[in-house]
């Protein structure tokens, strides 16, 4: 491949890795090649190494061979891999992020803001990587006392979803890392760029061979793997509800501590005392940011009935002038979906909305670009019915309805299987805290369209998920409570 036709054009060419990474080193794959396209044109990017199960299987060994001397290393020298880890991410943003729109899609504004979101997940538990320590009890008896030691709790297996290549990864393995776990990771298989760029830039930062491990291959198979051997203790996955489900029933075979990320369907209310305009902007944000393939997007928008039509009518304008395109124009606001299935999808939720009564008021087809670029849809009189009331959407098509009051927009936001991510917009400090205590939801952002930090915990609950990330909440995720005894004092 000559410069020319090299489509990632990187400052540093050698962070782009195409085999797995296995205590320590780069390895041959025995498994097919794995084709990388890119969703903007269809265009083949390069291929990648994949990995048979027994292969896998031998990343997890190499990943408990590590284990011991990676939980006795003192916190303070695991974190400062892991701050040198951050240093080296932010000092690649460029390339990273390039990588990231070629794979992914996404804008490039929006990819370098997600590897400077995924940094701070390392450098957050870094910090907190020195503060996990443990109380001393008393105990009924005057001579005895409790000590709660809190300790890593083994071999951690990963698997990280295409719409954040980056950042999910970070938010997972450093909390992992920085107690003192080792871990074997498996990105999505349409990004897989993004994640051995990280693993080059962990090898760079000194992690020790076996510490954090990165397979790739057939997702099912390598599910299979994490979950039926027994030296994986955690089990952390970012994904929709469906393979979640497959995945925690799997953790039982041999009871395997879980975090699980999974669907949204978040409801954004516009209530009568909303800032109008701020309730506009934090609409069109927090529903098209990664052409709504976001797990915390918005999918149903309520707005009180005295303010419907005008929302609607203000909403569905600034939706048709963002501007769709390859994410490598700097202009571009929303890119293309990930593949044709996700096209298809999107399409049959639009169409099962029509045949039940909704309305298109702006977009509704493929995007003039063809390929994988669809117009930012808005549709009104969607009911609980409609696949788009009752399924994560996961594209830039989202329903507005109107309520009458606060309790019914509390019912109609409640009416979902979903509990990851609700909005809602009011300048009334009482209502604040009612709604947002009645919201059946892990996060709310109330007058703002964002809820993705590293200081905050993420994670849902109901059909959402399980556990948290991110926050001093994070770490404990790879955390193991033990009590000791002690008496004869
Ligand atoms: C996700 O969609 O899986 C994560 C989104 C975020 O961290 O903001």
């Amino acid at each position: 491949m000559t410069a020319t036709d090299d489509p990632f054009a990187l400052q540093d060419s050698s962070l782009l890795r195409r085999q797995p990474y296995i205590d320590g080193q780069w390895q041959t794959g025995d498994g097919p090649a794995l084709a990388v396209i890119n969703p903007a044109t269809g265009t083949r990017l390069g291929e990648v190494e994949t990995l048979s199960a027994q292969a896998v299987a031998r990343a997890i060994s190499a990943a408990e061979a590590a284990l011991p001397a990676w939980k006795a290393l003192p916190a303070r020298e695991r974190a400062a891999r892991l701050e040198r880890w951050q240093e080296l991410i932010l000092e690649h943003l460029d390339d990273l992020a390039r990588i990231m729109t070629l794979e992914q899609g996404k804008p490039l504004a929006e990819a370098r803001g997600e590897i400077a979101y995924g940094a701070s997940f390392a450098k957050w538990f870094a910090e907190e990587a020195v503060r996990a320590y443990g109380e001393i009890v008393p105990t009924p008896a005057r001579d005895r006392r409790v000590l709660v030691l809190r300790e890593a709790i083994g071999v951690c297996a990963a698997i990280t979803p295409w719409n954040f290549p980056s950042a999910m990864i970070v938010r997972k393995s450093a909390p992992a890392l920085a107690a003192g776990c080792t871990l074997v990771l498996k990105p999505a298989e349409t990004t897989p760029f993004s994640a051995l760029a990280l693993a080059e830039l962990a090898h760079r930062a000194a992690l020790p061979a076996g510490v954090f491990n990165v397979v790739l291959g057939e997702p099912p198979a390598i599910g299979k793997v994490f979950s039926a051997h027994p030296a994986v203790r955690k089990l952390s996955f970012t994904g929709s509800t469906r393979t979640g489900r497959i995945l925690l029933a799997q953790a039982a075979e041999q009871i395997q501590k879980v975090t699980l990320e999974l669907g949204g369907n978040a409801p954004f209310i516009v209530f009568e005392d909303a800032d109008f305009d701020a309730a506009i902007d934090g609409a069109i944000a927090a529903k098209f940011r990664n052409a709504g393939q976001v797990c915390v997007a918005v999918n149903r928008i309520f707005v009180h009935e005295s303010l419907f039509a005008r929302f609607t009518e203000r909403f569905a304008a600034r939706a048709a002038a963002l501007k769709v395109g390859h994410g490598l124009d700097p202009d571009v606001q929303v890119g293309p979906l990930i593949n044709e299935a996700a096209l298809q999808r999107i399409r049959a939720l639009l169409e099962d909305a029509e045949t039940r009564g909704a309305k298109i008021i702006t977009g509704g087809k493929s995007h003039k670009l063809g390929g994988l670029f669809f117009e930012p849809t808005v549709v009104t009189g969607a009911g609980p019915e409609a696949r788009i009331w009752r399924e994560e959407i996961f594209g830039p098509l989202v329903t507005v309805t109107s309520f009458r009051d606060e309790a019914e927009a509390l019912r109609l936001a409640n009416a979902t299987e979903y509990g990851l991510a609700s909005y809602f917009y009011t300048r009334e400090l009482g209502r604040l805290f009612r709604v947002a205590e009645a919201l059946q939801y892990g996060m709310i952002g109330v007058n703002v369209p964002f809820v993705s930090s590293e200081c905050a915990p993420f994670g849902g609950v109901k059909a959402s998920g399980i556990g948290r990330e991110g926050s001093r909440h994070g770490i404990e995720e790879y955390l193991e409570i033990k009590a000791v005894w002690v008496a004869g004092m």
